[in-house]
């Protein structure tokens, strides 16, 4: 039936981006517009003893200075995930008080950005300092608070008693670094008023209608007063979810300057105060019998927060869905350091959880002189421990198999046995698992007597690929060509699109764009959208509209909806020098219906390369001083560039999940990161015989 979903689809945004029209947050063309640019601090704990904004205020082209003594009025939002969210819970320029090295002080607007930043070299700021915290084995670290509703501590059965009798055992700890979002685009916004009760944002979103809202709670407005613009997005990953201190206080200082404001952040900036992924250390203990059935697994993990805001990794939330044994165990305890505030970044807590988990699967599994597909297939959960519910439509064991066979497992020698060129080769695999998110959408459909179709909706495509899933769905419901088919997103004047985050933007919209279309051919009367658009040129109506809304309903508490896969890698060591090369790869997902071959496949790559990243090279340290970032920009931070990347195998299995949404698509946003770094690691071991357990895996490490 299906023609043009399932198929692969060129970009509908492609054209765009690669001719440079494609207009991203800080280059819309606001008439008036003045610069700003923010004073952030040089230490990382105290308060502001004096500020000097004088010398500031008197350089050429400025026409204002704020710092805590003067700053521009918002109120506090409600600040929870349903009505209104902001990054950091404390306001900024609220106190004299310092919790973080390049904790936003001040602002400094001037005609032009040059201008502005000259003038913010100009303030003089004295502090009273005190003693940072800046590193893990410095902090304190305590049971982390629930998040989003939940206890982080589980235990099923007695751990101790699992462990006691068990065959064989395991106890490793793992640590992943502080990593960041990184996306081309960095941090921006302008800020446009229309007088004092209406405001016009244009800061990349992944929530457009949140951020609506919030903004609105931000200035005491209803929200139709807020207006957020964001067609494009150059990349988020977590990191734009809600607005940052900076936003806030750009909105807030073009409604007292009565400028439209727009405030552009260094890199620099970016990784002092606008997220990150933070550093974790987690320890596994797996007990097995003889025959590899597991009888305990406990998994524990520290991670740290900011002093202004509670965020805690949430390593142990795979733990549940990957493998069952009697007893369980989950804990997560928190630091408070004066670092800047982590947050969400691509697959949150799976990515470093599945980190833990698969290295240590791979360990129990040569202890055992099992097969670790085996060892997985054996222990596969087939209800979520947690949720206590079956999984829907879930099909791992078909991503570890056919994953196998594409790679060429099944003739893996024994470890240190592989060589090439004078190097050492090795192979490693490992799982992937991502939950399945959904949320409440709605969206506006035109048919138009020209044959052509308009959809929209606020929400957004951060560069993942929405605006062509969107216009795909509506093209294979209403039987036009998908060049037909114009899509607007991004505008919160538009019906809420909701989320783009935790994979779930397609999950989320499909089945409303659907359910839109059905809407049309049924006022129409007619089967396809070219018989109702010959039915509206007859009757010589403008146009056949339909809105549609969908959510989430009983279906949450019959299933546990997760995404699955298996990542297969060949990797090379040149044991002299400490270089680690990634040669080959093969990942398998089980995601549910694909709307985008092409698009789909390129998420797992990007996720897959992303998990290269984390593995080989991604770091970011804090001087144990100053707390100051030492790597903060594109050239100290170090990603995988095209050298570093192998060609990625991508194949997806399973079936539609219907119990889902009626489109029955899970999204497939981040499972792709989730267990690279182990398949990477696991392939180290065989390559070399040496067990690596710190992320990432870098020359150093390999030499010793
Ligand atoms: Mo993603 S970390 O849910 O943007």
């Amino acid at each position: 039936m299906s023609k043009v979903i399932g198929t692969a689809v060129n970009r509908k945004d492609g054209y765009a981006k690669v001719t440079g029209t494609a207009t991203y947050s800080a280059e819309h063309d606001v008439p008036g517009l003045v610069h700003g640019v923010v004073v952030t601090s040089t230490i990382s704990k105290g308060r502001i003893k004096a500020i000097d904004t004088r010398e500031a205020e008197k350089a050429p082209g400025v026409t204002a200075v704020f710092t805590h003594k003067n700053a521009p009025k918002v109120f506090k939002p409600s600040n929870n995930f349903m009505t209104s969210k902001i990054y950091e819970a404390r306001l900024p320029l609220s106190d004299d008080q310092i919790h973080y090295a390049g904790q936003i002080i001040g602002l400094v607007v001037a005609d032009t950005f040059e201008r502005a930043r000259h003038a913010a070299h100009l303030v003089k700021v004295e502090y009273d300092a005190q003693k940072p915290t800046i590193e893990a084995k410095n902090a304190v670290f305590k049971e982390a608070p629930p998040q989003m509703g939940e206890e982080f501590k589980f235990v099923k059965g007695d751990v101790a008693a699992g462990m006691a009798g068990a065959a064989t055992k395991m106890e490793a700890t793992y640590t992943t670094s502080t990593e960041l979002h990184a996306p081309m685009e960095p941090h921006a916004i302008i800020a446009h008023w229309q007088g004092t009760d209406a405001l016009t944002v244009y800061e990349p979103s992944q929530f457009v209608a949140l951020s609506q809202r919030t903004y609105a709670e931000l200035f005491g407005l209803p929200s139709e007063k807020v207006r957020i613009i964001i067609p494009y997005l150059g990349g988020a990953f977590g990191s734009k979810a809600f607005p940052w201190p900076h936003g806030i206080l750009a909105a807030a200082a073009a409604r007292q300057i009565k400028r439209p404001l727009k405030v552009v952040l260094s890199r620099r900036q970016v990784t002092a105060n606008a997220g990150h992924r933070s550093e974790t250390e987690q320890t596994v203990r797996l007990a097995a019998a003889a025959d590899g059935m597991l009888s305990a697994i406990a998994h524990e993990v520290k991670s740290s927060t900011s002093p202004v805001e509670v965020f805690t990794e949430p390593c142990t939330s795979v733990t549940p869905a990957m493998y069952t044994a009697p007893n369980l165990l989950l804990n997560q305890e928190l630091a408070v350091m004066n670092i800047g505030t982590p947050t969400f970044m691509r697959a949150p807590g799976e990515a470093p959880g599945m980190w833990a988990l698969e290295s240590a699967m791979d360990e129990l599994a040569w202890a055992l002189k099992l097969d670790p597909i085996e060892l997985r297939l054996k222990n596969e959960a087939k209800e979520h421990q947690r949720k206590g519910l079956p999984f829907s439509a879930k099909h791992f064991a078909d991503c570890l198999k056919v994953g196998a066979e594409r790679f060429g497992w099944k003739d893996r020698p024994q470890p240190r046995s592989l060589t090439r060129d004078g190097k050492l080769i090795g192979w490693g695999m490992a799982a992937a698992t991502f939950p399945g998110f959904r949320g409440k959408t709605s969206a506006k459909v035109r048919l138009l007597p020209d044959g052509s179709v308009h959809v929209l909706t606020s929400g957004n495509d951060m560069g993942t690929g929405s605006y062509t899933v969107v216009a795909i769905t509506a093209a294979e419901t209403l039987g036009v060509p998908v060049e037909k088919v114009r899509v607007e997103m991004g505008d919160s004047q538009l019906p809420d699109g909701g989320l783009a985050g935790g994979s779930q933007m397609t999950a989320s919209l499909v089945p409303t764009v659907m359910k839109a279309c059905q809407d049309i051919l049924k006022t129409a009367n007619c089967t396809t959208g070219t018989e109702a658009c010959a039915a509206l040129q007859k009757s010589g109506r403008a146009a056949i509209e339909a809105s549609a809304s969908s959510a989430p309903g009983d279906e949450t508490k019959k299933w546990a909806f997760q995404s699955w896969g298996a990542h297969f890698c060949e990797v090379s060591v040149d044991e002299a020098i400490g270089r680690l090369r990634v040669t080959r790869w093969v990942s398998v997902m089980d995601v549910g219906r694909i709307i985008n071959t092409k698009a789909a496949a390129s998420q797992v790559r990007g996720g897959v390369i992303m998990g290269i990243g984390q593995a080989l090279m991604e770091e970011c340290h804090f001087d144990p001083n100053t707390g100051y970032p030492v790597v903060y920009d594109l050239a100290t931070y170090h990603f995988p560039a095209h050298a570093d990347t192998p060609r990625i195998d991508v194949a997806f299995v399973g079936e539609p999940d219907l119990n889902f949404n009626p489109a029955g698509v899970r999204g497939v946003g981040e499972i792709g990161i989730t267990g690279v770094s182990a398949a990477i690691a696991n392939a180290v071991y065989h390559a070399t015989g040496k067990r690596l357990r710190s992320l990432p895996l870098t020359p150093d490490k390999l030499i010793a």
